[in-house]
């Protein structure tokens, strides 16, 4: 059996790091994880049950009685919670208000983790997040750490909410990302960092291609 690999890909929100992981992952044929997305998924399910997303024991409750299930589908890993497997709801505003304080209890860190790290069952993967060589896999020797300036992120967000038909302001977006990163790099748990190894990618003034290339060509180096 081939050894498996794991890229991970911590960053700021909209730093590009969804394409950049989607891209890698598509040409190397490794398996796309979205991290955020189980967070997201945490907090979509607490909010459907009617939990209040701010009561920690009561995030942790309803994660711990509901049933998860993950599985890979076209190429990307996927979860399931109580037999609905939620994707657009992920993205929807109540979901991207209340993720970041869900995000930073730890009993819900405990859970992703775990969970997360059991997805290398499934073969070689890219992970995007916040704490994959950190605390994810830390191990890893493929570890990368995208950024890019504050405007440029909040200008590339704005963007991608409009196309999805969202009616948010520039400035607000800009707030919106600045909180978001606050709350994710000085939460005490598993806060946003370079991890040690990593190769750090400023991405502001390059293309996606430029920077999936990169990724890939430094991946190949090591092996
Ligand atoms: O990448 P995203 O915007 O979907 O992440 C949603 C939230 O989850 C965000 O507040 C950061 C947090 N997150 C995290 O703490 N650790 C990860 N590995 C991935 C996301």
């Amino acid at each position: 059996m081939e050894t498996v690999k794991t890229i991970a890909i911590d960053g700021p929100s909209a730093s590009g790091k969804s394409t950049v992981s989607k891209g890698v992952a598509a040409e190397l044929g490794f398996i796309y994880v979205d991290s955020g997305a189980l967070y997201r998924g945490v907090t979509w399910n607490a909010i459907r049950q009617g939990v209040d997303t701010k009561n920690a024991a009561a995030v942790v409750d309803s994660m711990l009685n509901a049933e998860w299930e993950f599985f890979v589908k076209d190429g990307a890993a996927t979860f399931s919670v109580g037999g609905d497997i939620p994707v657009q709801e992920l993205r929807e505003k109540d979901v991207r208000e209340a993720v970041a304080g869900v995000a930073a209890m730890p009993g819900v860190r405990k859970f992703v983790v775990e969970n997360l790290q059991a997805l290398e069952n499934f073969g070689s993967l890219v992970m995007e997040g916040r704490d994959i060589g950190t605390v994810v896999f830390p191990g890893s020797p493929y570890k990368f750490y995208l950024d890019a300036d504050p405007e440029e992120r909040a200008m590339r967000r704005y963007r991608e909410l409009v196309e999805a038909g969202e009616d948010e302001k520039a400035h607000e977006v800009m707030e919106s990302l600045k909180k978001r990163d606050q709350i994710d790099s000085t939460r005490k748990t598993d806060p946003l960092k370079v991890a040690e190894g990593a190769h750090v990618i400023d991405s502001t003034s390059m293309g996606i291609e430029e920077v999936i290339q990169t990724i890939i060509e430094t991946v190949q180096g090591a092996a």
